[in-house]
């Protein structure tokens, strides 16, 4: 939700900034800006509605705007419409002050009262001209610095931001400011930079600082200052961020989509070895001792989008291997009721930004009311993982297509991870059923290498479905779970109407949207439940529908039924969910191929949501 990238040093900025905001541009891609001061002490700011490409060829590359110390953005609409007037950044008229902001200030209503009836006015829609009319009204009022400025604009403004401020008074110097949206600084050999997550700032260094909540930060002459809310100096340590900056490009894939489909083996293979010691499970790079595990009686899994998702599946897996109850909900939902749980229910958030505003708010709001929290997040030093109790890490690598996929697969690694050593733990199984289950989940990477080898056939079969206007992916147990996911992939990334449905459900009403040639998905791996489910299918098919099923081989029979089949390899069924995820998300990559589409920056979306 909205990229911020700042830079001063000896190099002129704004290229540097455009660069920057390449590697951010999945979080925000309808306008982009940027603003340079000069060694003299003037501000330029040129901003353009559309993707990045429009700045950088209306400022040839960075060259109208010269000097060493700039800021720029790349949005994602939240007050106003993507428009050239409310692009970042915004400015005081006297372009005294300029600012980018991520976030987004709730009582920007009252707080532009408050200046209209001190003389100013407003050109934009934004809550950020606000905000950067606050600073500057701050700043002419009490003759201060400008952290004495934008501390007295923190105290008064309600909302989520990370702002990145340049002061027309204070050449080759950046300040920014933070609260609950993220924010990050580091520096290298004579200069300092900022930026909404580390990708950006990689190419120049791996320590990065993390700007606390209600902290702020200079940055001048190569060193990075943070100021608490009374303007006190803090000290802040960096965490050391292991990514290769490869892994944050294309690397010879048309999108990054498709390169991060195929780095899930790596992904899953290097998340592995943080959850397993040999043969057996082991949880102690999260700090997650058995003694801990020993006493939780309840699970309650939180999270967005895809992260849910996997959430759906470890509900079923940790059921049915460890016998305790899981409850699940989505994040936004769970921060705004009053969750009854037991005592000794362990709150689990999953994340692969561990920026996003409503699990970040969950986890807060799950560890106020006493529980114990453990963090699933991919992005190190993120802020949920910084505030929950314990944090198991998945190893994915920087991920940038918007639509989730090698993420996905880490995260239910540790699902899986836990719920084997939860089970184990309490007795539930024992030692020899535990190498079982670790050997399993040990081979499903060479198993997707296997799936990634053919994927011909479902890009034939993206290509005849590619004007589909609706389709359905139906299943049971895991298998909808599996379902819920492929049906977002089809949304997020080929604009095609797609619905999840427990298998069994669909006659109770939604059967009645089955058209003739409409496409039904039917997920099949889960042994007990295959004939129930193929049953489904057969009454969808006597309605017109066309089937496609998903399968392992030794249902080679479903032939006989559906129109196409995809067999995945066999594994133990509760990890079924890691390999027939991925033709599905193939499906959609291809899909959306077919359709001429932006596969890694789907119209209306960003990557890190950190707004509610
Ligand atoms: C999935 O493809 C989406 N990008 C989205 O649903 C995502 O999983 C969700 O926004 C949660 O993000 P997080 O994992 O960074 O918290």
């Amino acid at each position: 939700m909205c990229g911020i990238v700042g830079y001063t040093g000896h190099e002129e900025a704004a290229p540097i900034l455009l660069a920057g905001l390449k590697t951010l541009e999945y979080r925000g891609y309808d306008s982009a800006g940027l603003a340079v001061l000069s060694d003299e002490g003037e501000i330029n700011v040129m901003r353009a509605k559309g993707r990045l490409a429009v700045l950088e060829e209306r400022t040839e590359g960075g060259k109208l705007l010269p000097g060493k110390c700039g800021i720029g953005h790349t949005r994602w609409a939240t007050h106003g419409e993507p428009s050239d007037e409310n692009a970042h950044p915004q400015f005081s008229d006297d372009l005294a002050v300029v600012a980018v902001h991520n976030g987004i200030i709730e009582n920007y209503q009252e707080l532009k009262d408050k200046l209209l009836k001190n003389g100013y006015s407003f050109r934009s829609e934004t809550d950020t001209e606000v905000a950067v009319k606050l600073v500057d009204y701050y700043y002419k009022k009490y003759y201060g610095t400008p952290i004495d400025a934008i501390n007295k604009a923190m105290v008064r403004i309600r909302g989520s931001y990370s702002l990145a401020l340049l002061f027309k008074d204070y050449p080759g110097e950046i300040y920014a400011a933070r609260k609950d949206s993220p924010l990050i600084c580091g520096k290298c050999e004579g200069a300092a930079l900022l930026a909404s997550d580390p990708t950006a700032v990689l190419k120049y260094t791996r320590d990065i600082y993390y700007i606390g909540d209600l902290q702020a930060a200079r940055l001048k002459d190569g060193e990075l200052t943070f100021y608490d809310l009374n303007g006190d100096e803090i000290q802040i340590d960096p965490v050391r961020i292991d990514w290769d900056v490869k892994a944050a490009e294309k690397g010879g894939y048309e999108h990054f989509m498709m390169k991060e489909i195929h780095e899930q083996p790596k992904a899953i293979r290097d998340t592995l070895s943080s959850v397993l010691s040999g043969d057996l499970t082991d949880l102690s790079s999260g700090e997650v001792s058995d003694d801990m595990l020993k006493d939780v009686e309840q699970i309650s899994i939180i999270g967005c989008g895809s992260a849910y998702h996997v959430g759906v599946v470890a509900s079923y897996v940790i059921e049915d291997l460890v016998g305790i109850p899981v409850r699940l909900e989505f994040a936004s939902e769970f921060r705004y009721r009053r969750p009854v749980l037991p005592k000794g229910t362990l709150c689990v958030i999953i994340s692969q930004s561990g920026e996003t505003a409503d699990s970040l708010a969950a986890l807060r709001m799950a560890k106020e009311q006493g529980y114990r929290t453990l963090a699933i997040v991919n992005v190190v030093g993120s802020s949920i993982a910084r505030e929950a109790d314990h944090v198991l890490y998945t190893h994915a690598g920087p991920e940038i297509a918007v639509a989730t996929t090698k993420a996905y697969s880490a995260q239910l690694i540790v699902c899986y991870a836990l719920a084997i050593r939860l089970a184990s733990v309490k007795g539930a199984i024992d030692q020899d059923e535990e190498k079982r289950l670790v050997s399993e989940i040990r081979s499903i990477p060479d198993k997707i290498e296997k799936i990634l080898e053919d994927d011909r056939r479902i890009q034939w079969f993206a290509s005849k479905f590619a004007n589909a206007q609706d389709m359905f992916v139906i299943g049971r147990g895991i298998d909808y779970a599996i379902g819920m996911e492929a049906s977002l992939k089809m949304k997020e990334v080929s604009y095609i109407h797609s619905e999840s449905y427990a298998a069994g459900e669909l006659k109770h009403g939604t059967i009645s949207l089955l058209e003739e040639g409409t496409l039904v998905i039917g997920i099949m791996t889960q042994p007990g439940i295959y004939e129930k489910t193929l049953s489904n299918m057969v009454e969808c098919k006597s309605r017109g529908a066309y089937l496609m099923g998903l399968t392992t081989p030794d249902h080679a029979d479903i032939e006989d039924t559906v129109s196409f089949a995809v067999y995945v390899p066999e594994i133990d069924p509760h990890f079924s969910a890691s390999l027939a995820v991925v033709p599905m998300q193939l499906m959609g990559y291809y899909l959306s191929v077919s359709k001429g589409l932006d596969v890694d920056k789907p119209r209306n979306l960003a990557k890190s949501v950190t707004v509610e």
